[in-house]
């Protein structure tokens, strides 16, 4: 072969004649080289950075993949046939429970990793120097994930799917303005049934996984053209330390997804996915909870007029995507906490939720009772207004609590502040959870 056939052969096959195991590894690297850089920095591979959360996310996103187009060769998405389709699934295809638990669980942790995830990336400031696209886009990925997991809720069509997704949207009917309409358009009328389980089954094996793929890709594309993964400003004489992508970045990769592979095999074999009775509308279980990750917000509507339940995680979710408008501040990049005042103020977040929630809680629950002391006001008032703005009041007053007696500057503020809120969101999840029973009555879980 004369020598410019050779180069040409090399240009377009990326390989030598003959050699078919160099081959294959030019192919891989070159998917591999599409979605990284040939080099990336040396200190964005610490995996105390970002603890593999983005990573992770999109390995429970592939796994999601791979199992849910398996269930769809045996899931039936009528009302009359979903439910045994799922128990034949379970007792006579081989491997069956088993695909559907790494589904569940899968899905059940990706909500837990991507909620992480954006913990990590706000508490290093990687949403600052021209990441504040990504950042929208994640906030928008956390949403895709949230909706991915309530349409499949509804899936199994047992007592557990019915009344979660009937709970569940009956919060979205909460939401001011096209609320109603949203959920009447999502359950085909104005209860679940069987136009709901068809759209839900739409949605979550059609419309989802198109949007998801598509804005997961861009998400990966602008870490890339933001110039990888946020690090602190080198010095002035300083120079970042480059290495190649493969070997170094791929074998961690390789690693964790490995990893993550045994521990959710693991967990499915000996946890399977729960399937409880066939749904029955006519018999609501006590009490009627909505999905785990919706908690949150059930319990606080059980304090809260449901048009200030609503507001408030709205108003919270505005103030999430404006952050990179709200701390700009560019010289603590990559340092976790911003600071060392930071950190203090991030600890100080969190006991102080620990305390104050609970506490709330429990004097709602059981002492303050204004709509009772102020009989002649109307409720939007005094079960609506007045919480909804003595929440607001109270992440103000953290907020000049920091800056004032802690001397802590504006970004360490948010910070301290940002941990307080999402704690809090936590700590309401768990009581949701763990301390409601009958009636959604406080009790102890053990
Ligand atoms: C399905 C969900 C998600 C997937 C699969 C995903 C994936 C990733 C990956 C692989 C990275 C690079 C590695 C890393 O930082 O760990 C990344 C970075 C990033 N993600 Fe996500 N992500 C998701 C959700 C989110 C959410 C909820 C947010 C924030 C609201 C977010 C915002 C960002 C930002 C701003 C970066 C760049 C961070 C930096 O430069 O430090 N992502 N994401």
């Amino acid at each position: 072969m004369n020598e410019s056939k050779l180069i040409w052969k090399k240009r377009i096959l990326y390989t030598v004649p003959g050699d078919d195991r160099n081959r294959m590894r030019t192919v891989a690297n070159n998917l591999i080289l599409h979605i990284h850089p040939t080099k990336v920095a040396k200190p964005a591979l610490r995996f105390s950075y970002t603890w593999g959360l983005g990573g992770i996310s999109s390995v429970l996103v592939l796994f999601l993949i791979l199992t849910g187009v398996l269930l769809m060769f045996r899931y039936d998405a009528s009302v009359e046939n979903a439910y045994t389709s799922i128990q034949y699934l379970e007792t006579q295809v081989a491997f069956g429970a088993l695909v559907r638990a790494i589904h569940h669980w899968s899905a059940n942790l990706l909500v837990v990793t991507a909620f992480l995830h954006m913990i990590r990336v706000f508490l290093t400031g990687g949403f600052k120097k021209g990441r504040a696209l990504n950042w929208l886009l994640g906030l928008f990925l956390l949403v895709l994930v949230l909706a991915f997991n309530f349409t499949g809720y509804l899936l199994p069509w047992d007592q557990l799917a019915y009344w979660a997704v009937t709970v569940g949207t009956s919060l979205l009917s909460y939401v001011p303005l096209v609320g109603t309409a949203v959920s009447n358009f999502l359950l085909g009328g104005p209860e679940v049934g069987q136009t709901t389980l068809r759209n839900f089954y739409a949605i979550h094996v059609a419309v989802l996984p198109a949007i998801m793929i598509l804005a997961m890709s861009y998400h990966f594309w602008r870490v890339r053209k933001d110039g990888g993964i946020s690090q602190p400003e080198p010095g002035e004489r300083e120079r970042v330390e480059k290495v190649t992508t493969i070997p170094h970045l791929v074998q961690i990769e390789l690693a964790v997804t490995a990893v993550l592979m045994l521990v959710i095999l693991m967990w499915s074999i000996f946890v399977p996915a729960p399937l409880e009775a066939l749904a029955n509308p006519a018999h609501p279980p006590n009490p009627a909870k909505a999905a785990w990750y919706f908690m949150g917000l059930q319990e606080l509507l059980l304090h809260m007029h449901p048009l200030a339940a609503m507001l408030l995680p709205l108003t919270l979710l505005g103030g999430i995507a404006l952050l990179p408008r709200l701390d700009p501040q560019e010289d603590n990049i990559g340092h976790y906490f911003r600071s060392h005042k930071g950190r203090f103020a991030a600890v100080f977040g969190v006991l102080l939720s620990l305390l104050l929630v609970p506490l709330a809680v429990i004097l709602d629950e059981y002492w303050l009772d204004l709509p009772g002391l102020l009989p002649a006001w109307p409720t939007l008032i005094t079960s609506g207004l007045i919480p909804l703005l003595a929440t607001l009041a109270t992440f103000a007053l953290i907020y000049v609590y920091f800056r004032a007696a802690g001397k802590l500057n504006h970004s360490e503020s948010l910070v301290g502040l940002f941990v307080f809120i999402m704690t809090s969101f936590i700590v309401l999840t768990f009581i949701g959870i763990f301390f409601r029973g009958a009636n959604m009555a406080l009790v102890w879980p053990f």
